[in-house]
């Protein structure tokens, strides 16, 4: 779709409050943009349609926004979920797209802590030292705020879980509360509205949000989907995040009270952000100059004979395979460039998990894409002797790769008959 087009139906999504005529003044709101929980996901998955998220299109939807009238941006934190390298690799990606977007304040939640001291210290530097939590050990004198003022908003990014605190870099409860308290005196003193970044879940943050009522705004940890409308406590908004950040929530600060909630999906009528792909490529091309996928765990397994091998006496087979879209699954890949992220390969090839199966391209071009051996199993065995079986019900292969998340809408009455052969 053209950027006109797009821009277009943003505008329709964001309310008349900014009147697209430069005659009329701009109302004194602000606009409060939420991202949040992007758990890692860092590009919408090819694999889920329509695909929507991904740092790109966030970077788009948010220049527009910022463009349309005062616009606060804030990250609720939850980069990542694991801690290992691809993970430290995507939280100082997602650090920089907080930077290119302007971000004001990024909550450091319980799983970004756990990356250790100077992996936050990294992200902070990269995003331009916006990351907040309140109640940093004071042992890790690591520089990080324990809140941010982005006016009219205070943005107090609260940890919680004792039990995972216990092993981060974050306090105790106990002087999480009296850092709160100091932090709501500073708040009123000097007029500001004070947002809360909860790492909890709703019913959680609910109770937060009666406890702690000086909040405006509770925002929860990120649920599927987004809510439909905010709950009201007292005079407190609660609203839960966005797993895998695919929509961005906005508020309105009229001066008085939040109103105007919505939630933009960022599906594919976004376009990618220039900065945004700079960025995602850098990503893409360190997993791949880190080899993180030489990484993986491999197990001994039969020998492969690769999809090639199988064709002089399966021609017929062989022909409808190559057509089909196993026949050219790593080239999709090669296409977003992640062909060498051990995140996506292992399914779009033939036995990335064992010591003898898929490598790169060039070194077992036969076990490339979703092959025959990907279903059948390993069958070297059987092309030197017919007569010996191949091993697997490759009616039971499907679901390995055909997952509720890389395939939600897997049916094998439905999609068989879209590769018989
Ligand atoms: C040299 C010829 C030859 C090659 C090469 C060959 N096959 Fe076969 N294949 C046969 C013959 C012959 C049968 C029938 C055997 C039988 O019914 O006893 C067969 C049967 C099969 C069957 C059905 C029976 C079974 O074993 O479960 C599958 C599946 C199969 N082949 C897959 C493959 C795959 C995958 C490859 C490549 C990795 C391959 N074949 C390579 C000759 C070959
Ligand atoms: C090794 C992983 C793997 C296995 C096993 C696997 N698939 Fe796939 N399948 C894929 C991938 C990856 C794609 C997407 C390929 C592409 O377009 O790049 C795909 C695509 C498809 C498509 C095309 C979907 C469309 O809408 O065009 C069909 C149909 C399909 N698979 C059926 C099956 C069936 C049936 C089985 C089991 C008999 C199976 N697959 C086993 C990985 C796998
Ligand atoms: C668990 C296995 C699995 C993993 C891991 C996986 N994929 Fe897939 N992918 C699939 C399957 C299965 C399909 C086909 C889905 C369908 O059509 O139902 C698919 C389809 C796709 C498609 C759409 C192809 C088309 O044109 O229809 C893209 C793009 C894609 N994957 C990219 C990726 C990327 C990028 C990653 C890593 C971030 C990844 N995949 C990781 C299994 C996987
Ligand atoms: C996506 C998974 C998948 C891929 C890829 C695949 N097959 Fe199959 N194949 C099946 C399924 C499912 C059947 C149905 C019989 C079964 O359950 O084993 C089958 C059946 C067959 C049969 C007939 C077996 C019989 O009992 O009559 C042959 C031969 C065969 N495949 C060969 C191949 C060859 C050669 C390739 C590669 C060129 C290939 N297959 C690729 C899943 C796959």
């Amino acid at each position: 779709m053209k950027t006109g087009l797009w821009a277009m139906a943003l505008a329709v999504w964001l309310p008349a409050l900014w009147p697209w005529s430069s005659d009329v003044p701009i109302p004194a709101t602000v606009r409060l943009v939420l991202i949040g929980d992007t758990q890692g996901y860092l590009s919408p998955c090819g694999c889920v349609k329509p695909m929507a998220g991904g740092i790109r299109r966030r970077l788009a939807a948010l220049r527009l926004m910022k463009g349309v009238g005062p616009t606060v941006v804030v990250d609720s934190g939850g980069l990542v979920s694991g801690r290992d390298r691809q993970d430290e690799i995507k939280a100082e990606t997602l650090a920089e797209s907080a930077r290119a977007g302007g971000v004001a304040a990024l909550g450091l939640r319980t799983s970004d802590a756990r990356l250790g001291p100077g992996l936050v210290q990294a992200i902070d530097r990269l995003s331009g030292g916006v990351v907040t939590t309140l109640g940093l050990k004071e042992d890790n004198a690591l520089g990080i705020r324990p809140w941010i003022v982005a006016e009219p908003f205070m943005i107090v990014s609260v940890p919680s879980e004792p039990d995972a605190i216990a092993e981060s870099l974050l306090e105790q409860p106990a002087s999480v509360i009296a850092a709160l308290r100091l932090a709501l005196k500073s708040a009123e003193a000097e007029g500001l509205v004070p947002v809360a970044l909860l790492d909890q879940p709703l019913a959680e943050s609910r109770d937060f949000a009666v406890r702690w009522p000086e909040f405006k705004l509770v925002v929860a940890r990120g649920q599927s989907s987004a809510m439909l409308a905010p709950e009201t406590v007292g005079q407190t908004l609660v609203v839960t995040g966005v797993e895998k950040a695919n929509v961005l929530l906005s508020l309105e600060w009229s001066g008085s009270a939040f109103v105007g909630y919505r939630a933009l999906s960022l599906g594919p009528e976004i376009p990618d952000d220039a900065e945004g792909s700079h960025i995602f490529r850098t990503y893409t091309r360190r997993v791949d100059e880190e080899r993180l996928i030489d990484r993986l765990p491999r197990v001994e397994t039969p020998s492969f004979a690769g999809s090639a091998s199988c064709a002089p006496c399966h021609s017929s087979e062989y022909i409808v395979w190559k057509e089909s879209a196993h026949g050219s699954a790593l080239k999709t890949l090669e296409d977003e460039g992640q062909d060498r992220d051990p995140e996506c390969t292992g399914c779009h090839v033939v036995g990335l998990d064992s010591t003898v199966g898929f490598r790169d391209r060039k070194t077992t071009p036969n076990l490339a894409n979703v092959g025959c051996e990907s279903c059948h199993g390993p069958s070297r065995a059987h092309v030197m002797d017919p007569a010996v079986r191949t091993p697997k019900k490759a009616a039971d292969s499907c679901l390995s790769c055909h997952n509720p998340a890389h395939s939600p809408g897997f049916d094998f009455d439905t999609y068989w008959p879209k590769i018989r052969h």
